[in-house]
């Protein structure tokens, strides 16, 4: 059997990340469903956050002023203690990935740009153009395949495999062949990603469909505040394509059918760059009572980077220019963008500690699967490439210091079992079934973008839970079209269906319980942040009847106590 001391599951940069900490030491193997360059963290454009004071207006930033904003930004349900660990350790990780060969924008005296985003009190974001995640996530894999890092590309983990309170490894599909193997390890660590494909309208890549973390929740790790989901403001209109952070940060206009710049009325200081959940809100309220414009689309609002001259377009958003041309036909130095909300990113997701270890042995997270939590209720823009590499790094330490890491050892007879119930689901998917799973995908997307959005009420969340039990019991009778397993995207996407559906169920089941609103989660049933019955996080495990069962846990407040939020 294939054994690892660490098994590392997700190519992205947490995953990457981890490996290149703990490959000297350890005996580490990573697994990616995609080859590691294609995973979604190439995908992320405006930058990374850290207080270098680079920039001439922010030179007496520091890790506190990032914390502050982090926590505020948070909707203070962040804990805080946790969002000091990864401000304190931007600069540190900047400079890290400077050294090993990023190639980041620079300012005329050669230090590493920076810009300013959303929520943020100074220009404390560090980019390369648009392409940061690309340049990021290219450095570290350079930096992996340096170190001989074993990766395993295109393999599909179907299932993680925890016994008697320990986790001893994944079983995974070989998608080239269609060999199910199980993969054993003392320590098993998830870099998965988001779940943000269980909506239809996301920025994110295909593969970001939450699979690892309903896998965790299935197997026994519980899930922390999984109901707040950051919708991005500005989104392409048909596709859902990013369209950076970076657009307002470089001084862009978000523009009504009036022609007003709708952001003085909302938020008059911050205007464009106030933090994402509250621009979303503006921005939909401006499309439901009537000042946006029409197109065969949807009904859209202007992103306007005219007045920023086509060599600024060039040079820091070259990007967004080409996908705006090359998606709907529009070239952002001629016209405004046509934009609106999407969902981006996943606040919650499997519940671990700042050393990414959960509750269960031998099982950390990292990333964007894993809820620290360092986001809280809203995240700010630039703050998730930050916390991708650092939780990669501390988790990698705390795996090293881990006095048990080289003790334990997988339970070979806890992985056939494993294996077996996989087996026996890959044969009852590949028979002939009444339901197509791609269809009931469709389905689910289409109900958590329209029921579990910008703004949800009791009403539309009972109508989501109502649909999503349908499609949880249609699922049971559901087959795919053919018996190889051979390159079986359908086979791999029957069984993430599975578990992107229970992650829908904790998303639902949280926005209904939370009466109030708070960062992304804005009930218009309960439209006031409610700290006395709410100031705490959703802990959500899968009861025996097949739901989640929901418990809370305190937030972690040291230096900052709730306040009102205003920008
Ligand atoms: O808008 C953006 O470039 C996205 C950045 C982020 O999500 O941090």
């Amino acid at each position: 059997m294939i054994s690892h001391d660490i098994l590392i599951v997700g190519g992205g940069l947490t995953g990457l990340r981890a490996a290149v900490g703990l490959c000297d030491r350890f005996n580490v193997g990573l697994v990616s469903k995609v080859y590691p360059t294609r995973s979604h963290s190439i995908a992320a454009q405006g930058g990374i956050n850290a207080p270098l004071t680079n920039n001439p207006d922010s030179r007496d930033d520091s890790w506190e002023k990032h914390t502050f904003d982090t926590v505020k930004g948070s909707d203070y349900l962040a804990d805080q203690d946790a969002a000091e660990i990864m401000c304190r350790e931007a600069a540190p990780i900047v400079y890290e990935m400077e050294h090993w060969g990023c190639p980041f924008s620079r300012f005329p005296d050669g230090t590493i740009a920076q810009r300013p985003f959303g929520g943020a009190g100074y220009p404390r974001t560090c980019y390369s153009a648009d392409i940061t995640g690309h340049v990021l996530l290219n450095t570290l894999y350079e930096r992996a395949v340096a170190k001989g890092v074993k990766i395993y590309p295109e393999w599909f983990v179907t299932a993680l495999c925890i016994d008697e309170g320990r986790c001893h490894g994944v079983v995974v599909l070989d998608i080239r062949t269609g060999e199910l193997i199980p993969v054993g390890a003392g320590t098993t660590f998830f870099g998965t990603g988001g779940y943000g494909r269980v909506f239809q309208h996301s920025t994110n890549a295909l593969i970001n469909n939450g699979s690892g973390i309903g896998m965790a929740y299935t197997a026994g790790a519980p899930l922390k505040d999984m109901e707040f989901v950051q919708f991005h403001p500005t989104c392409l209109i048909g596709t859902s394509i990013l369209m950076t952070e970076g657009c307002r940060g470089e001084g862009g206009y978000l523009v009504n059918n009036k022609g007003e710049r709708f952001m003085q009325r909302y938020a008059p200081k911050a205007m464009e760059l106030a933090p994402r959940d509250i621009v979303s809100r503006c921005i939909q309220t401006e499309i439901n009572e009537g000042r946006g414009f029409e197109h065969p689309l949807g009904t859209y609002i202007q992103l306007d980077l005219r007045h920023l001259g086509e060599k600024k377009i060039l040079e820091r958003l070259p990007g967004i220019r080409n996908i705006s041309i090359d998606f709907i036909g529009i070239d952002p130095i001629l016209d405004p963008i046509p934009i609106r909300p999407a969902q981006h990113y996943s606040m919650g997701g499997i519940d671990v500690n700042s050393g990414c270890a959960s509750e269960v042995a031998g099982f950390y997270a990292g990333g964007e699967c894993s809820c620290v939590s360092v986001h809280g209720a809203n995240r700010l823009g630039g703050n998730s490439l930050l916390e991708t590499i650092v939780f990669g790094k501390l988790g990698s330490q705390a795996i090293a210091e881990d006095p048990e890491v080289s003790k334990r050892r997988p339970d070979e007879r806890a992985l056939l079992k494993t294996k077996d119930a996989v087996e026996a689901k890959l044969r009852k998917l590949a028979s002939p079934g009444r339901e197509r799973p791609a269809l009931l995908q469709a389905e689910l997307s289409a109900v958590m973008s329209e029921k579990v959005g910008v703004f949800r009420t009791r009403e539309e969340l009972e109508q989501a839970l109502q649909k999503l039990t349908e499609i949880k019991k249609r699922y049971r009778d559901a087959g795919v079209s053919s018996t190889s397993r051979h390159m079986n995207y359908e086979l791999v996407g029957a069984v993430e269906l599975e578990y992107m559906l229970e992650v829908a169920h904790t998303i639902v089941l949280g926005a209904l319980l939370r009466e109030e609103s708070r960062g992304s989660h804005f009930r218009l049933d309960f439209n006031a942040r409610n700290d006395k019955g709410w100031l705490k996080h959703t802990i959500a495990r899968l009861g025996p009847d097949g739901a989640p069962a929901i418990s809370f846990k305190e937030v972690a407040i040291t230096r900052y106590q709730p306040m009102e939020r205003k920008y």
